[in-house]
């Protein structure tokens, strides 16, 4: 609990954020961050697209307080969009709004959204809208409340940690979801604290999802999860492409290949970028183990 604490803090330090876009990818950040530009992250996606794997592809950035700065993460994006189509790279775009605007005015971060998934929307590309923390939650809702009055390429995520979360879930049933335990720190009073209680919740919407939803993408590592899924889908005749599995790039790697061998759908979110100093601490907050990762930077030097 406590190291998961110091990474969290770590995550949100905005002077070790900037410090860290100057250096290049360190402290093994390297393996589980697929470059720091498109053209290494093509080659990431095209060695993954190989192996039957798709690719959900997030340009990585934080803190983002200034108009300029969540125009040119919206530039970059659009560019990783016709990189994706040149290349014919089976891949999609995942995005953070905050990066594109949120933090400073709805409109701006709308709009800069807008152009992201219109640009998607000709090349037949899903763009999914992460979630970011709680303060977020609304208004990214609100995000795709906005875009689905012009467009269905576009989703989200919801977030096993809070209560009310099979609430959000039954409202967009309709929707393209990716489910996921969450990531942020959040206070006990909306939140499971529990790790049992985040699974217990997981299971359930994931389940209600399978049986009432569109297309839900279920990421995770938790192979217990994955395993439970695979019976429930069995059990219950759910057919292979009304769902996908989903992890992080370089976690597991030996997993992934094997559920895209076994024949489920399997996505890979394949972060880039230089930005990649929080959501790599993000990453050892969930799981202390991960510090393997700087260990071996360390050693293999
Ligand atoms: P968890 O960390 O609970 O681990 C459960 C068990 O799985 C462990 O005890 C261990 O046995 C096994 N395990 C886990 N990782 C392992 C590893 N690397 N090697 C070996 N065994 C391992 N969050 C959010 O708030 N908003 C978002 O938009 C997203 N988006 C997102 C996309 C994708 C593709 C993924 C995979 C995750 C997210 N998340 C997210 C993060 C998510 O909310 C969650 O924090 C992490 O996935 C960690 O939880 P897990 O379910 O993976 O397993």
């Amino acid at each position: 609990m406590m190291l998961k604490d110091i990474f969290m803090s770590l995550s949100q330090n905005q002077f070790l954020n900037s410090t860290a876009k100057k250096y290049g990818l360190k402290m093994g950040a390297q393996s589980v961050v697929a470059g720091t530009n498109i053209e290494e992250a093509i080659k990431s996606i095209k060695d993954l697209n190989a192996n039957g794997i798709s690719c959900t592809v997030d340009n990585l950035g934080e803190f983002v307080f200034k108009e300029e700065e969540a125009a040119a993460a919206r530039e970059q994006i659009l560019k990783v969009i016709e990189a994706i189509h040149s290349n014919n790279a089976d891949a999609h775009i995942s995005l953070k709004p905050t990066q594109l605007g949120l933090d400073i005015d709805y409109s701006l971060c709308l709009n800069n959204v807008r152009e992201i998934v219109d640009k998607a929307n000709q090349y037949n590309m899903f763009v999914n809208i992460d979630m970011e923390d709680f303060k977020h939650l609304q208004p990214t809702l609100d995000l795709l409340d906005d875009l689905s009055l012009e467009y269905d390429n576009v989703g989200t995520v919801i977030q096993a940690y809070f209560h009310n979360a099979m609430d959000y879930l039954e409202k967009y049933k309709n929707y393209r979801i990716r489910l996921v335990k969450g990531a942020y720190k959040e206070p006990a009073e909306i939140a499971y604290q529990d790790k049992k209680d985040i699974d217990a919740n997981y299971i359930k919407l994931i389940e209600w999802h399978l049986l009432n939803g569109k297309f839900t993408s279920i990421a995770t590592h938790d192979h217990r999860i994955i395993n439970h899924v695979k019976e429930f889908v069995k059990r219950n005749n759910i057919p292979n492409d009304k769902f996908e599995f989903q992890m992080l790039y370089g976690f597991r790697k030996e997993l992934q290949l094997k559920l895209a061998k076994e024949g489920y759908n399997f996505c890979t979110y394949v972060p880039f970028g230089n930005d990649w100093y929080g959501y790599f601490m993000r990453r050892l907050a969930e799981r202390p183990q991960n510090l393997n990762l700087v260990a071996k930077q360390v050693f293999n030097k």
